[in-house]
C-alpha cells in the first residue's frame, strides 16, 4: 500500500511538555535565586533588577507551566525535576540565564508554528526577557553580610528622624516632598524582605506563592526606584540622601514567618494616608509625586491581600491556627519596638542632622530653580 508522506518535521506532542517543563523548572529556580540574592547585592540598582528578572521568570514560569498542562490533557501535572539545578553565586545565575536563553532560540528554531503556535509565542517572549536579563545581570556583584547597603547613600538604619522622636515633624511642602521620596527610597527594606521570604517560604508554600512573591518583590523595587529617581531629578547630593532599613534589621534573625508579617503589615500601615498625601502633592503641582503615590497605593492594596492570605496559608501549613494571625503582628510590632529601643541618642542626633541638611539643601534649590 502507499500514502501520501509526511509533510512537515514535527516535535512530539509529549516530548514538548518534557522540554517545557524543563524550562519550567530553571525559570523557577532563577526566581528563587533572585529573591535570595537581593539582600547581598549593595547597589540599589542591582537589587531592582534581580526584582524585575525574579518577575519576569516568574510570568514565563506560569506560561510554561500552564502549556505543559495543556499538553497533557486531560492529565494535570510536571515532570519530576531532571536535573539539579544549583545558582550559588553571581557567576551561576548568569550561567543559567545564557543556558536558558539558548535553549529557548533552539526551541523557537526547531518549532512548528502551526502545530506549536501557543508555545512559540510565550517561548518567544520568555526569550526577549531573557536576552535583556543576561545583560543586566552580567556582573552581579554579591557581598558577604546580611543586608548590604549601597554606600553611596548616607546610611543610617532609621533613616528620617521621626522614627527615633515622634516630636520630629512629618513636615509640610517641600519637607513633605522630601520625607516621601525618602520613604520610597527605603522601601529597600521591603525589597529585601520580600526577596528573602520569596526564596525561604517558597519551598513551604508552593508556586503560586512563588510567583505572587516575586511580583510583590518586583513592585517593592519599583516603589523604592520612585523614590531614588525623584530625589535625583531634584539634583540632591546622594550622599546626603538617608538610606536605612531598620524593620528589616527587626526581623533578619527571624524566622521569615515574621518577614511576611512585616512586609504585610507595615508596608500597608499608610495605605489610608496615601490618598490625603497624593491631593497634597497636586496642591503643590508635584505632579511625579502624586502619580507616585497613586500608583503605589494601587500595588498595596493588592499586598495587602497577598499579605492576609499568604499568612494564613503559612501557619496553616505548619499546622497552627490560620486565625493566630494577629499574634503574629504583635510579634513583628514588637520586634520592630525592640529595634527602635537599641537606637542611641547619637543615632538620633546623625539623622536630625542630616534630614535637616537635606531639608536646607532642597529649599535653596527650590528657591533658586
Ligand atoms: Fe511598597
Ligand atoms: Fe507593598
Amino acid at each position: 500500500m502507499t500514502y501520501l508522506p509526511p509533510t512537515r518535521e514535527l516535535r512530539e506532542r509529549l516530548d514538548t511538555a518534557q522540554t517545557l517543563s524543563r524550562l519550567f523548572y530553571r525559570e523557577e529556580a532563577i526566581v528563587l535565586a533572585c529573591g535570595g540574592f537581593v539582600p547581598h547585592t549593595p547597589r540599589l540598582e542591582a537589587k531592582a533588577e534581580l526584582g524585575r528578572t525574579a518577575w519576569e521568570s516568574a510570568l514565563a514560569a506560569d506560561a510554561l507551566r500552564e502549556r505543559v498542562f495543556e499538553l497533557r490533557y486531560p492529565a494535570r501535572f510536571l515532570d519530576e525535576q531532571s536535573e539539579e539545578i544549583v545558582i550559588g553565586d553571581g557567576t551561576e545565575l548568569a550561567g543559567l540565564l545564557a543556558r536558558q536563553r539558548d535553549d529557548y532560540r533552539a526551541y523557537l528554531e526547531a518549532a512548528d508554528e502551526l502545530a506549536d503556535g501557543p508555545s512559540t509565542r510565550l517561548v518567544a517572549a520568555a526569550l526577549r526577557d531573557k536576552e535583556r536579563q543576561v545583560e543586566a545581570l552580567a556582573e552581579l556583584e554579591l557581598a558577604d553580610g546580611d543586608p548590604a547597603r549601597d554606600g553611596r547613600y548616607f546610611l543610617s538604619s532609621f533613616y528620617w528622624p521621626d522614627v527615633l522622636d515622634p516630636d520630629y515633624p512629618y513636615g509640610e511642602g517641600i519637607a513633605l516632598q522630601l520625607r516621601s521620596a525618602v520613604s520610597h527610597l527605603n522601601e529597600v527594606w521591603a525589597v529585601e524582605t520580600a526577596g528573602r521570604i520569596l526564596r525561604e517560604l517558597s519551598p513551604e508554600l508552593g508556586w503560586e506563592f512563588t510567583s505572587e512573591a516575586a511580583r510583590w518583590l518586583y513592585d517593592e523595587t519599583r516603589h523604592m526606584l520612585m523614590g531614588k529617581e525623584r530625589l535625583e531629578a531634584w539634583g540632591l547630593p546622594t550622599a546626603k540622601i538617608p538610606l536605612g532599613g531598620y524593620i528589616y534589621e527587626a526581623w533578619q534573625q527571624e524566622d521569615p514567618l515574621y518577614g511576611l508579617g512585616m512586609l504585610g503589615y507595615f508596608e500597608t500601615k499608610n495605605i489610608g494616608r496615601k490618598r490625603e498625601r497624593a491631593r497634597a502633592f497636586e496642591a503643590m503641582g508635584d505632579r511625579t509625586s502624586e502619580l507616585d503615590m497613586e500608583f503605589d497605593w494601587a500595588d498595596e492594596t493588592l499586598h495587602a491581600e497577598y499579605g492576609r492570605r499568604w499568612l494564613r496559608r503559612l501557619l496553616e501549613a505548619r499546622g497552627e491556627d490560620p486565625e493566630s494571625w494577629p499574634q503574629v503582628l504583635e510579634r513583628c510590632e514588637q520586634l520592630v519596638r525592640e529595634r527602635v529601643a537599641a537606637a542611641t541618642p547619637a543615632d538620633l542626633e546623625r539623622i536630625r542632622t542630616c534630614a535637616d541638611a537635606l531639608v536646607r539643601t532642597a529649599t535653596e534649590r527650590a528657591v533658586r530653580s
